[in-house]
């Protein structure tokens, strides 16, 4: 079959590693990158660490507000839809990338496939939360994570065409910790000790578009009394500057940083900070305590089962949590098993 897969933004392409691998042995795969991450940091060392085929369509659209965006997008992914003519249509997580790629799709009648469906924040301000619901409702076959989802979205409607094949960010994980730990120079470079620092990501809308809660974070890793490692996204360099914030003595910012080094500080950080989907269950499967900067989660497992803290952008709550969370000795098993890739491809075949 040939299958279209759209592609642009950084945890997409985490995603679309192992699948692109998988699917390559028995299908055609043509590659669509919108553009929506363009830094080579953000974008073209993914590519390289995750084995990723270079793009057959790079659309070059990236910035902008979010609804000229997703519209050009949209009508660029018709044009490469309509040249393709695919059997279907892959998408994955819930960018605009996603939306404009699934309803691209729907509108010329072409059969999508949403990888990681079924998520749900329950706030309809994130504008991640409507891209999810919607290329949900637009997609016949919904790869999803765990049985939260499936419930999430039985309670809409979608009862057909919903699998559980596991998180495939598991997929990426486990393979990228070995090589991480044999060649990721990081610690040394930033000259870091395991567990001698916390790792902390901040790029959510909500925060960073937010003034008092962008202030209260920053105020809070300046609390957090060790040192504070902090690849800082393009969204948050770009509000920091506008507003005039600076960072902490104790926090050392850096260069958003490729996918071995960062699952390398994750893996080595004694706890980390983040308002990241994607981190969330990364610090989970290494074992790694994370405080979650959101007011809510979509990953509710990791907070219930006590590995994941959630704050929200609360000074006191963000600098009590950096000093004292201690998640409890058990940790089952979540999400994924490393070999979600393989599960995809046979039911997108079935
Ligand atoms: C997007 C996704 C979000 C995801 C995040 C992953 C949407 C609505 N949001 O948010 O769900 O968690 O990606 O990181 O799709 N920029 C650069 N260089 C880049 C990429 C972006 O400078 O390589 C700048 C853009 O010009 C823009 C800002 O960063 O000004 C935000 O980028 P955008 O793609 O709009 O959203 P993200 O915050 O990255
Ligand atoms: N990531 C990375 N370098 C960084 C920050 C994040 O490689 O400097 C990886 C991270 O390990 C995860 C993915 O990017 O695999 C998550 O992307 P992000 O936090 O941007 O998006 P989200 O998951 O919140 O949608």
């Amino acid at each position: 079959m040939k299958i279209v897969s759209i592609i642009g933004a950084r945890p997409q392409f985490v995603k679309a590693g192992p699948v692109s691998a998988a699917l390559r042995q028995r299908h055609a795969e043509v590659l669509v990158h919108t553009g929506q991450h363009y830094d080579d940091n953000m974008s073209a060392v993914f590519f390289d660490e995750l084995g990723i085929p270079a793009p057959d369509h790079y659309l070059g659209i990236g910035g902008g507000h979010h609804g000229a965006m997703t519209g050009r997008m949209l009508g660029a992914i018709e044009q490469v839809l309509l040249a393709e003519q695919p059997g279907r249509v892959l998408v994955y997580g819930d960018t605009n990338s996603t939306l404009a790629g699934a309803l691209a799709a729907s509108k010329l009648h072409i059969p999508v496939a949403h990888v990681e469906a079924g998520l749900r924040s329950f706030n309809r301000a994130m504008p991640e939360e409507i891209n999810r619901v919607v290329a949900d409702h637009l997609s016949d076959l919904l790869l999803v994570p765990s049985e939260t989802a499936v419930r999430n979205l039985a309670a809409e409607g979608i009862t057909r065409g919903v699998h559980v094949v596991g998180d495939v960010m598991s997929d990426s994980l486990l393979a990228a910790d070995v090589r991480a730990r044999a060649r990721s120079t990081v610690l040394d470079r930033l000259g870091l000790a395991e567990r001698g620092f916390l790792l902390v990501t901040v790029h959510r809308a909500e925060n960073t578009d937010d003034p008092l809660r962008l202030g209260a974070i920053l105020a809070a890793l300046g609390d957090a009394g060790t040192t504070v490692v902090f690849p800082v996204h393009p969204r948050t360099r770009g509000v920091m500057a506008k507003l005039g914030l600076a960072f902490a003595p104790n926090v050392m910012p850096i260069d958003p940083v490729g996918y071995l080094d960062m699952v390398r500080l994750e893996g080595a950080a004694r706890m980390i900070l983040t308002d990241s989907g994607g981190v969330q269950k990364e610090a989970y499967w290494l074992g790694v305590p994370c405080v979650t900067m959101r007011d809510e989660t979509e990953w509710v497992e990791t907070v219930e089962a006590g590995w994941n803290l959630l704050v929200g952008a609360n000074r006191e709550r963000i600098a009590h949590a950096s000093r004292h969370f201690a998640p409890p000795a058990a940790r089952p098993f979540l999400y994924g098993d490393g070999q979600v890739a393989g599960r995809i491809v046979t039911t997108i075949e079935g």
